[in-house]
């Protein structure tokens, strides 16, 4: 036998052992590695997270706030993320070279940002192309898309926005442009058009299935905003009638929805925001206030369990949770942090040089605006 060895490559742990392990191990299983890795882990957790995932991570937060800081601590190298994939994506975008953004469970993504693909999207713009001049049309895609659809908003002096910026960004895009294209969220773009005024019969809902969008060329032409038909599987739960029952059955009750709930739900609710904005009211309502809340039912639950002094209900009778946020769990998480502290790291979310370049643009655009 050859008295020279090679040192063999350590293989990732694999995943089956972590999946039936009790909570206290894993947990203190993520503690350790926290404790040794130190200042170069960052754990970012968007507020959607199941509480056994969120308590780990260092900042919590809506699409807006991890986004402006996935890039921001200079001892970090390794930035892991609870939330879905293009969380992970952008904050690869945003963050420094020398930083790697990985992602507990690759599975995890969002069926919204599914509904525009690139190939879709170029494929409107051609045909939009035809009939109007695209010079004067402002891509504009909500953070729940792809990076490929950043860098298309990049290429084509677009933007992105988020649920907490979407009037200042669409502000900025009429200000430059007669026309937005808005993607994958029609009731995101359709909800803050219409607080800016613009009339609905200047909105179109453009189908990617449909020859023009399922649009007349008429209607095309008188279109300020063009909106893709994408949706939140989750937001889009939530009735009028939802709000009519609270408000039957409490009088003084306020109803507060996240903007991704259609048109009607928005008008029949009092107050709309982003999560961040969401949490932000309720911290500052007064003890003995009711509240009828339409968001992801985690972050509701989370709520009403931190503010016993305030009456929170969730305002649909159904279970609306995100699915694939919750693929986030403990075993997931404890086994992407063993693999890291190991350096046989898995799941790394890594965005292709040319796509971050022009992804960067889009999001710089929007993050210049404060
Ligand atoms: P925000 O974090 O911008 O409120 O968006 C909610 C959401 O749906 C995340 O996917
Ligand atoms: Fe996507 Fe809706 Fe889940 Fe947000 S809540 S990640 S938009 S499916």
């Amino acid at each position: 036998m050859n008295a020279t060895t090679t040192a063999l490559a350590a293989e990732p742990l694999p995943f089956e052992d972590f999946r039936h392990a009790p909570d206290a191990d894993l947990e203190a299983r993520i503690e350790a590695v926290k404790r040794e890795l130190g200042a170069s882990l960052l754990i970012l957790g968007h507020h959607y997270q199941q509480d056994e995932v969120i308590r780990f991570a260092d900042i919590r937060g809506d699409s807006l706030k991890l986004s402006q800081l996935a890039g921001a601590r200079p001892e970090c190298r390794s930035i892991v993320f609870c939330g879905v994939h293009f969380m992970a994506e952008t904050a690869d975008v945003l963050s420094r070279d020398d930083v790697a953004v990985y992602l507990p469970d690759m599975a995890a993504g969002c069926s919204m940002a599914d509904m525009a693909d690139l190939d879709s999207v170029e494929a409107a713009w051609s045909d939009l192309a035809e009939l109007i001049d695209v010079e004067d049309v402002t891509p504009v895609t909500y953070i729940n898309s792809t990076a490929e659809l950043k860098a298309f908003c990049g290429r084509h002096g677009g933007i992105v926005c988020t649920s907490s910026n979407a009037r200042k960004v669409l502000d900025w895009a009429f200000a430059r442009r007669r026309r937005a294209l808005f993607f994958p969220d029609q009731h995101l773009g359709r909800n803050t058009a219409r607080a800016m005024g613009v009339p609905l019969d200047e909105m179109i809902v453009w189908d990617p299935r449909r020859e023009l969008g399922g649009n007349s060329p008429r209607a095309v032409e008188k279109s300020r905003i063009i909106l893709w038909r994408g949706h939140c599987s989750v937001h889009q739960m939530f009735k009028p009638a939802h709000v009519a029952q609270f408000r039957e059955r409490s009088p003084g009750i306020k109803v507060l929805v996240h903007p991704e709930c259609s048109m009607e739900v928005v008008e029949a609710a009092d107050l709309v925001g982003s999560t961040e904005y969401i949490l932000k009211t309720i911290e500052a309502a007064p003890a003995g206030s009711e509240w009828a809340v339409g968001t992801e039912l985690h972050l509701v639950n989370r709520m009403a369990k931190e503010h016993p002094d305030k009456a929170i209900h969730f305002l649909s009778p159904m279970v609306c949770m995100c699915a694939t946020m919750y693929r986030i769990d403990l075993p997931h998480l404890a086994w992407c942090l063993e693999n890291l502290a190991r350096g046989t790291p898995v799941n790394r979310v890594l965005v292709p040089e040319d796509v971050k370049a022009s992804a960067r643009e889009s999001l710089r655009r929007m993050l210049e605006l404060g």
